[in-house]
């Protein structure tokens, strides 16, 4: 018989991003008093996105997403752009509650500062069906039937992933704070 796959959910990441410049800059910018998104504790920023300082990061992100555009748009001329950028500082026991990012298409992280035991970031099956599915296998482990995909999230590495997928990040449970900055992209045609 024949058999085809549909509706995957893509997810890319590229890793050894030089970030160590970065977290200081953040750190100054988290005496400021920060806003309520997804964060249970933690500190998240206002938006950072015209912060001169993270302009060599955007460019990265932006030679990143070029790529990202010719799998959603092959046969049109533009790009992805960034229209919000914020920062998360996550101390221990913090973690971010289930979002997905509604003012983006594509959206994305890069971890400035973590460890193994700082939090991984979880993406949601968005396939609701999952739901009624794990009731017709007894052992729900199969690739039709993932509940949940996990990514490490170490230090220098950029994940992009499109904005609908809900997500969520672990507790920290390293006594280090764990540093991202997080951003949504939108679609700009030629
Ligand atoms: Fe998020």
């Amino acid at each position: 018989m024949n058999k085809e796959d549909w509706f995957s959910v893509p997810i890319y990441y590229r890793d050894n991003i030089d970030v160590d410049i970065y977290e200081k800059r953040i750190l100054e910018l988290s005496k400021e008093e920060g806003i309520k998104k997804s964060n249970a504790g933690g500190w998240h920023s206002k938006d950072i996105k015209d912060d001169v300082f993270f302009k060599p990061l955007i460019d990265i992100i932006q030679e990143e997403a070029n790529q990202v555009w010719l799998d959603f748009n092959p046969n049109k001329k533009g790009r992805f752009v960034i229209n919000s950028m914020w920062s998360i500082i996550n101390k221990k026991d913090n973690y971010n509650m289930l979002h997905n990012h509604p003012g983006g298409v594509i959206s994305g992280s890069i971890y400035i500062k973590s460890n193994k035991d700082s939090g991984k970031i979880q993406f949601d099956n968005p396939l609701g069906i999952y739901k009624m599915l794990e009731y017709a296998v007894t052992e729900s482990d199969c690739f039709y039937t993932w509940r949940e995909i996990s990514y490490d999230t170490p230090k220098g590495r950029l994940i992009f992933f499109p904005s609908y997928v809900k997500h969520h990040v672990t507790p920290n449970k390293s006594d280090e704070d764990r540093i991202v900055i997080a951003f949504n992209m939108m679609s700009e045609f030629d």
